[in-house]
């Protein structure tokens, strides 16, 4: 992996996620570990750089994974090039399998390369170099849908918002979390541009801080109003009357409508429940996983006890405490008011309503 570029955080931010060149190019992104001090673009040039990236959350959120991980497979694949088709569709199936194994609870990553394979599979006759074409074909096409469901679902979720409303958000579900300009964030970023007044509460969202680090920062780079709190201080705020309506993304829904996001959330929308603020969960089709009947069998991913005891490089708690980590938790449906999706609002939250909206847009 290398550094490619270093630039100061007020200029124009560049796209999360880019591919450079043709077929033998390589995947460039911004490392998010190091917002907001640093900003710098990284050079993915093997899909071990992909998997580490993946991994250690240089690229993160749900559906930025998923067009990691698409662009990914094409560089595991370039070796395979000179390959007979057996041998580059074998290299394929283990490449896949090696990708699926970098971070387990957003289902973006699995549907991108469920979706990547397919498009293999139906060149049953192409030649590898073919197949190595029509796979970053099919990985650009992931990352512009998922351009275009972030602005719909911009432009759906806008119509919950009033004037002057104040919001509250948890982790980043923004333009660093997708290919275009967020799930959550986008329809506040909507919102503003049709004229209204937003004012966000950004959650900190501990242990790895990417309410602080990445949604602060990316709602001030476009200028839209923010308070920074700590997750504890979420009720107080609503309490005071301070808080509309909460808006998250999600890394996985399942069929009852049950939402996987980053841990906290669940306590967020059990706060806002409490005090009668409507909870939205901001999220493109490629999030539900209707293969899941509900939020219990959704895998949360467990990470390093340090993120807890040693944050961002600081011993917090004594040797070998004993840590608790999970990455996600999961809002049951009857908290969420609704699901903001590209094609529209699910509401209420339904087993019925998930199955139809989902099946609708699979359609179109
Ligand atoms: O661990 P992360 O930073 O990948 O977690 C990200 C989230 O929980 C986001 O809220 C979610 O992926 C939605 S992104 C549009």
């Amino acid at each position: 992996m290398t550094s490619a570029a270093s630039v100061s955080a007020s200029a124009k931010v560049p796209r999360t996620l880019s591919w450079q060149g043709d077929t033998s190019g390589h995947l460039r992104m911004i490392d998010q570990t190091l917002l907001p001090t640093e900003f710098r673009e990284i050079d993915c040039k093997t899909v071990e750089d992909v998997w580490e990236a993946i991994r250690m959350l240089r690229v993160r959120g749900a559906p930025a994974i998923g067009v990691a991980a698409a662009y990914g497979l094409v560089l595991g694949l370039q070796s395979a090039v000179e390959r007979s088709r057996g041998e580059f569709d074998a290299a394929l199936e283990q490449t896949v399998e090696y990708l699926s194994s970098s971070r387990p609870t957003a289902v973006n990553l699995f549907w991108a390369l469920d979706r990547m394979r397919s498009a293999a599979k139906r060149a049953a006759e192409a030649d590898s170099a073919q197949v190595l074409q029509l796979l970053l074909d099919e990985a650009r096409q992931i990352e512009e849908e998922d351009r275009e469901m972030c602005a719909a679902i911009g432009r759906v979720g806008a119509e919950l918002l009033r004037d002057g409303d104040s919001v509250l958000t948890h982790c980043n579900a923004g333009g660093l979390a997708t290919a275009g300009d967020g799930t959550a964030l986008s329809v506040f970023f909507a919102a503003a541009a049709q004229g209204k007044q937003i004012h966000v509460f950004v959650d900190e969202t501990r242990p790895l801080l990417q309410g602080a680090r990445l949604t602060e920062w990316e709602l001030m780079q476009r200028s839209i109003p923010a308070t920074l709190i700590c997750d504890s201080m979420a009720g107080w705020v609503m309490k005071q009357g301070g808080v509309r309506a909460v808006v998250t993304g999600a890394d996985r829904i399942a069929a009852n409508g049950d939402a996987a996001n980053k841990i906290g959330t669940y306590s967020v929308a059990t706060l806002a429940k409490a005090h009668g603020i409507p909870f939205y969960v901001a999220a493109p089709s490629s999030t539900f996983d209707l293969s899941l009947s509900s939020g219990a069998e959704i895998p949360i991913e467990e990470r390093a006890a340090n993120e807890i005891t040693h944050g961002f490089g600081r011993q917090t708690a004594p040797d070998n405490a004993q840590v608790f980590n999970p990455a996600f938790d999961v809002t049951d449906a009857e908290l969420i008011a609704a699901i903001i999706t590209e094609r529209g609002l699910i509401t209420p939250v339904t087993e019925e309503n998930v199955r139809r909206t989902v099946q609708r847009i699979a359609e179109s």
